[in-house]
């Protein structure tokens, strides 16, 4: 019953899905997931009771339109507009509408089918956006564009109808808040940067920095004091090796395809650490 993401994500753990799942513990109660993404893990795994969070607004409309009856439809069938207007011309007039004034008040099905038209129809089908927060990837310049897998997309809808799934909108530190002995966590945040390689930070206008990778370190600490199951990914780097060197760091590697910059594509070596 495993569904794929809807989008394609920087950052995305499709590659790593058999040894993430190797991985986790056998056996848990909530499942959550605090910088979901994309979903590749959570989409994977389809657990039964779960909270999902991404401080990202673009997603979370994805997200709550699969959660809802009447949002999904109208999410489908816009989705489906896109793909009879789609053109050049017609991208950049609904890559705009971010630009407008009053677009956090558009419904979330517009938003959500925006998002997913952009994601499928842009060079190299990635979400990034500059500084003030608009979306700024240019044309792939697709002749025709399939916006979606009709069997995939009615997998998670039914999945997100029928689950206990919460759906969050914040930063990762309240989606866990009532996380309890015997749940488990998986914490997927955006990378520690290499010295040497540029690294994707654009998810939203403001960037993952040092500080927060401390936080996260400090909530993981917090998490496992308290008898959850908690296990993170992220680059095989000094400060993310100094900062959890208490618990078990796989190294593993992985191919990065989805960057801008040519620079920050490649082999890389990323952790996946776990407290059990
Ligand atoms: C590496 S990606 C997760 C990829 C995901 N596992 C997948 O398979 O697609 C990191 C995510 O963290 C989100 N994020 C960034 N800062 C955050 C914060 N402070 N709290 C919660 N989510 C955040 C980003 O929007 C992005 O979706």
């Amino acid at each position: 019953m495993n569904a794929k993401p809807v989008v394609k994500w920087a950052g995305g753990k499709r590659q790593l899905i058999d040894k993430l799942i190797e991985l986790m513990p056998d056996e848990y109660d909530h499942y959550f997931e605090p910088f979901v993404g994309g979903g590749a893990l959570l989409f994977e795994l389809m657990p039964e009771n779960a909270t999902i969070n991404d401080v990202n607004e673009e997603l979370l409309c994805i997200y709550n339109c699969l959660a809802d009856k009447d949002d999904f439809k109208l999410m489908i069938n816009e989705l489906e507009n896109h793909e009879k207007n789609h053109s050049e011309k017609y991208f950049y007039q609904i890559r705009e509408l971010d630009r407008t004034p009053d677009y956090q008040n558009f419904p979330i099905w517009k938003r959500a089918s925006r998002t997913i038209y952009l994601n499928k129809s842009c060079f190299n089908g990635l979400y990034r956006v500059n500084s003030k927060g608009y979306f700024n990837v240019p044309s792939g310049k697709k002749k025709k564009v399939q916006t979606y897998d009709k069997v995939n997309m009615l997998k998670l809808h039914n999945y997100f109808i029928n689950s206990g799934i919460t759906i969050l909108s914040g930063d990762f530190t309240k989606a866990v808040e009532k996380a309890q002995r015997g749940d488990f966590v998986y914490f997927d945040p955006p990378y520690d940067p290499f010295d040497d390689k540029d690294t994707f930070t654009s998810y939203t206008k403001f960037n993952f920095n040092k500080d927060d990778q401390v936080r996260l370190a400090d909530l993981f600490k917090e998490l496992d004091n308290k008898g959850v199951y908690v296990m993170l990914s992220n680059h095989n780097t000094k400060l993310i090796n100094e900062l959890y060197d208490n618990y078990n760091i796989n190294v593993v590697n992985a191919k990065r395809m989805i960057n801008s910059n040519a620079k920050g594509r490649g082999n890389v070596e990323e952790v996946i650490i776990t407290n059990y």
